[in-house]
């Protein structure tokens, strides 16, 4: 929009842009600010939906966190690696680099599968696939990413995600699935479609 914005001035002051050139700039701008606005948004509902799911599938854990709220950062850093709500990102290689005898080369596309990683059995043992909320590692995770890209997000998603399900189970400790819980079918963010839940005091 801010993009649009400056073209329209631009161009009302008889600026050089062309139309082509403002199209490409306004998509990249709007991607960015689309990006910026999403980028928190979509992840942090399914990491929210992934813990009550989680609940559901776990229920004696469910009931251990109902009862004991101090549980529930060990249950956010649980599900971050289990639901890993952002599952993959593509990146290209920028030099060649050697990966446990494999060569990637500059230039090649990079395909970084956070869900596989934060289910590996080398790193998580042979209870990679069920979700512990008391498992010591959890919170060495790569759910949001690493480096100098690391989720900018994530202290937020992390406390966001916190108050929510303290909030939500002080009021409604009592909730039950009513129906078939359906996944998006998409690589990159797989969240929750649909999820029939009834929220009992
Ligand atoms: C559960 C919630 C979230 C998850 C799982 C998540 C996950 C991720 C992942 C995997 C990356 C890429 C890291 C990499 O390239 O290595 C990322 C980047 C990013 N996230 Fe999040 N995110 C979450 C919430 C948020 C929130 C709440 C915000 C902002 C309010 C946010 C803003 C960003 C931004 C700006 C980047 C790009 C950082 C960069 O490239 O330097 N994210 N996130």
């Amino acid at each position: 929009m801010v993009c649009l914005a400056q073209w329209r001035d631009s161009t009302s002051r008889g600026g050089s842009y062309d139309r082509m050139s403002s199209v490409a700039a306004t998509a990249l701008n709007l991607n960015d600010h689309l990006a910026g606005a999403t980028a928190g948004s979509e992840t942090t509902q399914s990491l929210i939906a992934g813990i009550l799911y989680a609940m559901t599938q776990y229920p004696d854990q469910g009931a251990a966190l109902l009862a004991d709220p101090e549980l529930a950062t060990g249950a956010v850093e649980e599900t971050l690696r289990w639901w890993t709500p952002v599952n993959s990102m593509a990146r290209q290689a920028t030099t060649d680099v050697e990966l446990r005898g494999k060569t990637i080369h500059a230039g090649e596309n990079v395909l970084l599968a956070y869900g596989s990683a934060n289910r590996d059995e080398e790193e998580w043992g042979d209870d990679a696939d069920e979700w512990d909320i008391l498992r010591p590692s959890a919170k060495s995770h790569l759910a949001f990413g690493f480096a100098e890209h690391f989720c900018l997000g994530a202290s937020l998603a992390r406390r966001e995600a916190r108050i929510v399900l303290s909030e939500l189970l002080t009021r409604f400790p009592n909730y039950e699935l009513t129906g078939d819980t359906t996944r998006v079918r998409q690589h990159m963010t797989p969240g929750i479609k649909t999820m029939p839940v009834v929220f009992r005091r």
